[in-house]
């Protein structure tokens, strides 16, 4: 419910592990903590020296705002300004998708948020997690958390505490591991504060436009007011030079990206002016001039749908040391998402000279998958399947 603290933990050992993270949160230290998304790097939200231990733990820009966690409606309630009323649309997403991957921005009380939260914007990211051990942990520690991606700036966002420890041991006290998250992929983040009425999507997530749509429309069927439109900020590589102005200022940082090349495959279904195809076998002759770090062959790392044809294709050559990572069925968009930042930091730890990932479909989940795909990809190449 999104009413109240009414998380359950039965058992002692979580119980005891809760209360560790928050005293050392409440000595202003940050904790990794599992949400469904993925794993957040917390710290109380409302104190300046805590909020600004997750910026130098991270390596993270000073420019890129935090995104507030609360495990309440209470507790979003008390960090709006005064009397301050939601919209029809900010209503009807809170009750449909809190708890849970979508991000809301409202406008921001700058007496109480400090501006390292907010990196001078006017307005304060907030979502209320699912996952119980976060919500639990919000709850016990009494206080809003803010709460990146637990990772180094610039890396994939980690999905298992493994991934957190990989990355940031010895930089943080305490990581709690609540295993593997459900989502995978970071909350949907909306802003719909313009005086249009209508609503932005600034980050593709978890939560998917097909289901804001769709409670938007419904909610919206017997009102006299216009149902609202959904903007849908489609930043591609292609136009990475063209932006002038991103509207959530994380956008314009690479991201993502494991140590190894990531190379995107895509089919020939939308082929730019100029480009020409290759086929399988062409581009694995091309891939041959990657220099093995290894004496022995070539690590090729594959993320690609389980039922894919290229995948099937591309392994038949032997030369090359295949490092499969199936992501799910191309129908199952929501297990792709799922397990790709797992599959990028999995092919990293398993030193593969280069990773290929195959485009998929931006419907439904699609399109937060290849908003991170892309951005994790150095290159592009198109590839004819037959
Ligand atoms: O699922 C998630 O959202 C995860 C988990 C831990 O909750 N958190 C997360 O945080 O992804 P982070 O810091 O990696 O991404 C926050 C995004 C950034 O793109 C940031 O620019 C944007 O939210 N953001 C935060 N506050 C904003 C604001 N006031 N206006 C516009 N964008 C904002
Ligand atoms: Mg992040």
């Amino acid at each position: 419910s999104s009413e109240g603290d009414q998380v359950v933990i039965n058992s002692p050992e979580t119980l005891g592990a809760l209360h560790t993270a928050a005293s050392f949160l409440n000595d202003l230290h940050p904790v990794a903590f599992p949400t469904e998304t993925v794993y957040g790097l917390g710290a109380v939200a409302l104190n300046a020296t805590a909020a600004l231990k997750i910026f130098s733990t991270k390596g993270r820009p000073p420019d890129n705002p935090l995104i507030v966690h609360v495990s309440s409606r209470r507790m979003l309630q008390s960090l709006l300004p005064h009397n301050y009323k939601l919209s029809r649309s900010y209503e009807l997403l809170i009750e449909h998708f809190w708890p849970g991957p979508l991000t809301l921005l409202f406008p921001c009380d700058h007496s109480l948020i400090p501006d390292i939260i907010t990196a001078g914007q006017p307005t304060v990211a907030i979502r209320m997690p699912s996952h119980p051990v976060a919500r639990a942990l919000i709850a016990i520690t009494d206080a809003p958390l803010a709460a990146p991606s637990a990772n180094s700036s610039g890396k994939p966002s980690p999905t298992r505490a493994e991934h957190v420890l990989n990355d940031l041991n010895g930089k943080i006290p305490l990581i709690l591991d609540g295993g593997p998250c459900e989502v995978g992929l970071e909350s949907t983040v909306v802003d719909g504060l313009h005086e249009d009425g209508n609503i932005r999507i600034l980050r593709p997530g978890g939560v998917t436009v097909e289901d804001i749509t769709q409670v938007l429309v419904a909610g919206f069927s017997d009102a006299e007011t216009p149902i609202p439109h959904i903007l849908v900020h489609r930043r591609d590589y292609l136009d990475d030079a063209l932006e002038q102005a991103p509207t959530t200022p994380g956008m314009k940082y690479r991201h993502y990206s494991p140590s190894v090349p990531v190379t995107l495959l895509r089919s020939t279904s939308d082929v730019p002016l100029g480009i020409e195809p290759l086929s399988p076998s062409a581009f694995l002759e091309d891939i041959k001039h990657v220099t093995p770090h290894s004496p022995d062959a070539l690590r090729v790392g594959l993320l690609m749908p389980s039922d894919s044809i290229l995948m099937k294709s591309l392994i038949n050559d032997a030369t090359i040391q295949w490092h499969e990572f199936p992501l799910g069925l191309v129908s199952e968009p929501a297990i792709i998402a799922r397990r790709l930042f797992d599959g990028l930091l999995t092919l990293e730890r398993e030193e593969v000279d280069l990773i290929l990932v195959e485009e998929v479909s931006e419907e439904k989940e699609g399109l937060a998958i290849m908003n991170r795909v892309k951005k994790a990809a150095g290159n592009t190449r198109w590839i004819t399947i037959s």
